[in-house]
């Protein structure tokens, strides 16, 4: 009898938070990692889901791509597949927060002005509290300093089953960066490695 295909929901990339049409608050993500992943995934027999926000790469073939911008967006198609799927992998760099309201026209010059930010929702610890027994949810987690406390706390606070904490040396190709895989039985594991010898450790690890 043939096996049953495991589904992975990844999301990648960036997103926008709009001030007006055409004005949005963002970060440099790349949208590297998520997509690394979910071509590594594809070539070894998953369905894959990719949720991606803006960025300058080809999808990988045979992924479902689902393109969004804002991080309401991408919670809401989150929320919509995750039941569908076995595993989640969130390496999308979701802004923490918003405008308070985007503005309907093009905003004119001005003065000295403050824009009132409200955070956005936090899709893991939303989509861990719709998560069944047999699904898992990995999360990353990038910190400039006190990456093993900073991880940890984020394990527990978004009740997910691994997170992956880097530091900002893991941006770009090519250079070898200490990356730990914190476990919620409180397993740590480090390993000095490129950013593409990350999907393969994965799997390796949650499989
Ligand atoms: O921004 P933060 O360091 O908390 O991101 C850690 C993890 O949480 C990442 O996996 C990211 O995709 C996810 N995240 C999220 N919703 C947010 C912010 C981050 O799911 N609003």
């Amino acid at each position: 009898m043939a096996r049953k295909k495991i589904k992975i929901l990844i999301s990648a990339g960036p997103t926008r938070e709009y001030i007006d049409p055409i004005r949005f608050i963002s970060n440099p993500s790349s949208g590297k990692m998520g997509y690394l992943i979910a071509e590594y995934a594809k070539k070894n027999g998953f369905d894959v889901i990719l949720v991606s926000g803006p960025t300058h790469l080809e999808p990988p073939e045979g992924v479902k791509l689902i393109k969004v911008e804002t991080a309401k967006q991408m919670e809401k198609e989150i929320l919509k597949n995750f039941p569908k799927v076995d595993i989640l992998i969130m390496a999308a760099a979701v802004s923490d927060w918003r405008p308070y309201r985007k503005f309907k026209r093009k905003l004119k010059r001005k003065n000295q002005w403050a824009l009132k930010l409200i955070p956005n929702p936090d899709i893991l610890k939303n989509v861990s509290n719709i998560k069944k027994e047999n699904q898992k949810i990995i999360g990353f987690a990038l910190e400039t300093d006190n990456i093993l406390k900073n991880a940890i706390k984020k394990l527990k606070e978004k009740k997910i089953d691994l997170i992956i904490g880097n530091t900002p040396d893991f941006f770009g190709e090519g250079k070898k960066s200490d990356v730990f895989f914190i476990f919620k039985d409180g397993k740590v594991l480090k390993f000095k490695i490129k950013k593409e010898q990350l999907p393969p450790k994965i799997f390796e690890l949650i499989l």
